[in-house]
């Protein structure tokens, strides 16, 4: 493998854009990231190509809940996006997005090559149809009561409570999420990708050792229970891709969002001299691409995929690398546990260089779930990067600046050197292979060499003692050319870390120049290079992640609860406590309630402050009856400016929460209250 250069294409799968990434997403990205750093440091030619996936449904209806157009969110989801992972040190060679001009053409093509060689085949199929939106609705977007054990607000493909699964227009008393009303069944046509003609070729891709073994199994399941028609159209209004020459029909996102890797890269070849498309993407290519994704898209990547680029000619991935879920304290990512972290909040508190360490070393090859134990998280990273790596620097390097003119020594006892250049190809393999936790594991073993090393020569004795002098420089400029090999070995994983360590040495850490030299070598003054991890940031952590009060807005429609259950709404921009304590936040006595004419969802209210009276329309109506609320406490935003709404100005808003319909509580505070009482 020495020395001949490698043209290697690396994907990350493409999130969505309709909210922030958290530390689920971040393993994905980190291992990424980790593997394509390795290939550029091993010299060869590796492009990291990413963008968001903006079509579909959901960002649809979650713009337009936002009151702007999808164009406008998605611009501003992606600028979000993209400053996350640069602050995560995710070094891509191109991040776009798959509702460009290149990603157009190229879905449109590979679509007229799919058809043009009888791939694409029309059915006229029934589905549930909002009749007051006038769109068909997706599965999650419909509930209703469960038809086995009759609990409500059930989605549309199984029941929560009782586990059944069924067919959407099973459900009793089905609604729209989208407007409450109620479905009905209609017909459309529909476009579809004949999977089942490409069964002996999927065959062949299956055992052809591109995929994990636990993967390639998982797609066999459904490939043995022989593939379907898969459906890639979607009637307007949708946001994405019209079909070709298919007025009001329109690419399902699923069909553009992987074309989406290619239309990253295409935009990055238009933009540079040095990079041609077809080198990569002809059914001929020598190039090696690679996906990484997440276990729940191995269908879309195993199966799909290959297919379509098989029926339009085009060459297949060399492998898809599927990874597990990440859990944090043992258990699924939680807004109420707090546990559903931002990698935003995360970069508030700590530095990304630890995660990216801690997630290296917990993966390997295999599809396993990660869990990120947030003890566990600090002990390991103060006592690997702090303890060991960090410590071995920062417990030596003064004395050279101090002692020997910044000037490292000749060393004269090059038996660790060696034993940790032996190690090179072992880690390099284990990179290689996306065994990072057992590189890690070798790395930290020949740190712990260098760290017995080191406490066994004591330097700072040696340095008391006027003969002992030489020695000193000895053992440090020894212990300070481990370092630098660690790492190097390292830079992959910690490059923020490593580009710190090179302007301290005053060398460039390449696989290359693992064994220079550096008797005689002039260093910098060492500065700290990392900081223990305290708990108190931690605790930071889940403070700002823990959702417990969600003040349900006047008119919110309903698709936000949707959204909420998914855990994929995103959380506003933080704000300070300073800004929490300008809500005026008061005890309120329900004077009076009402039904609205025409209102579905609003009561007014009247509500007594203690002398001052307000009116507010509050989206309250499914779950009380107006008579249930007057003589009630409450607590409302006094101080929020007064909304001109349909039927009159709404002048505050009430705290309530819960799921939606019947479901939802305002709150309700000790009869002891008084109106117009501040809260807090
Ligand atoms: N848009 C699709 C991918 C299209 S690729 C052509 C999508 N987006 S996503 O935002 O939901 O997820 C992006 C990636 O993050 C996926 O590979 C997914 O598996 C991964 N993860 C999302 N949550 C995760 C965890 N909790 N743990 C690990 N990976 C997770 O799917
Ligand atoms: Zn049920």
């Amino acid at each position: 493998m020495t020395n001949s250069q490698r043209k290697i294409l690396v994907t990350s799968a493409l999130p969505y854009a309709n909210g922030p990434i958290h530390l689920g997403h971040m393993l994905e990205y980190i291992q990424t990231d980790i593997w394509s750093r390795y290939q550029k440091l091993r010299g060869h030619e590796c492009h990291y190509i990413c963008a968001d996936d903006a079509h579909g449904t959901p960002i649809m209806l979650k713009a337009q809940q936002m009151g702007i157009t999808p164009e406008e969110m998605i611009a501003q989801v992606q600028k979000e996006h993209e400053q996350d992972f640069a602050d995560f040190n995710i070094q891509f060679d191109n991040f776009h997005s798959t509702h460009s001009e290149e990603n157009r053409e190229l879905a449109s093509d590979i679509y007229i090559k799919l058809r043009d060689n009888g791939y694409i085949k029309t059915k006229t199929i029934s589905q549930l149809f909002d009749p007051e939106k006038e769109m068909f609705l997706p599965d999650r977007f419909v509930k209703g009561t469960c038809p086995k054990c009759k609990s409500e607000d059930q989605y549309g493909d199984n029941c929560d409570n009782c586990g059944a699964t069924y067919s959407t227009t099973d459900l009793i008393k089905p609604y729209s999420v989208v407007s409450g009303a109620t479905p009905v069944m209609k017909d459309s046509e529909h476009f579809f990708f004949d999977l089942p003609a490409f069964e002996s070729m999927l065959g062949e891709w299956l055992s052809s050792g591109s995929l994990q073994p636990e993967i390639a199994n998982k797609l066999r399941e459904w490939f043995d229970q022989g593939l379907q028609q898969w459906d890639i159209s979607r009637d307007a209004p949708y946001f994405g891709f019209e079909i070709p020459d298919q007025p009001g029909k329109f690419f399902y996102v699923w069909l553009d969002a992987p074309i989406g890797y290619m239309g990253s890269f295409k935009n990055l070849c238009d933009r540079r001299d040095d990079l041609n498309f077809d080198d990569f993407w002809s059914i001929d290519s020598k190039a090696e691409i690679y996906h990484f994704i997440g276990k729940d898209i191995v269908n879309f990547h195993g199966l799909f995929w290959p297919a379509m680029l098989h029926g339009a000619g085009i060459r297949k991935p060399n492998s898809v690398y599927a990874h597990g879920y990440v859990t944090v304290n043992g258990a699924k990512m939680s807004k109420s546990k707090g546990t559903f972290i931002k990698a935003r909040t995360y970069l508030d508190n700590l530095n990304p260089e630890y995660l990216r360490y801690y997630y290296a070393a917990k993966l390997n090859s295999r599809v396993d779930d990660l869990d990120l134990n947030l003890e566990d998280f600090a002990q390991r990273v103060n006592s690997d990067l702090v303890g060991k790596l960090v410590n071995l620097a920062s417990r030596t390097a003064g004395f050279i600046s101090k002692r020997f003119d910044g000037k490292l020594a000749k060393i004269n006892d090059t038996s660790l050197t060696e034993a940790f250049l032996a190690k090179q190809d072992t880690i390099a393999e284990l990179y290689e292979t996306r065994e990072f936790g057992k590189a890690m594991r070798e790395i930290m073993a020949l740190a712990d060499m260098a760290n017995a090393y080191v406490a066994d020569a004591a330097p700072w004795q040696l340095i008391k003692q006027e003969d002992k002098q030489e020695e000193a420089h000895q053992v440090c400029s020894n212990a300070l050319n481990l370092f630098r090999i660690l790492v190097t070995y390292l830079k992959p994983v910690l490059p923020k870390l490593a580009e710190n360590v090179e302007g301290f040495l005053q060398v460039t850490l390449t696989w290359d120049n693992l064994d220079q030299d550096l008797a005689g070598h002039e260093i910098a003054k060492f500065k700290a290079l990392m900081q223990r991890i305290e708990m108190k940031s931690i605790e930071a952590i889940i403070d700002a992640s823990t959702e417990n009060l969600q003040v349900t807005q006047t008119e919110v429609p309903k698709v936000e609860q949707v959204q909420t259950e998914l855990e994929k709404e995103p959380l506003a921009p933080e704000i300070s406590f300073d800004d929490f304590a300008k809500i005026d936040l008061r005890i309120a006595l329900i004077a009076k309630a009402e039904h609205i004419e025409k209102a579905n969802k609003l009561l007014r209210l009247e509500l007594d402050l203690g002398g001052e009276t307000k009116q507010v329309f509050a989206g309250i109506k499914s779950a009380y009856a107006p008579e249930d609320l007057i003589g009630k406490h409450t607590v409302m935003v006094a101080n929020l400016a007064p909304r001109k709404m349909k039927f009159g100005e709404s002048e505050g808003m009430v705290l309530a929460a819960g799921p939606g319909g019947k479901d939802i509580w305002i709150l309700e505070p000790h009869a002891g209250a008084k109106p117009g009482m501040r809260v807090m």
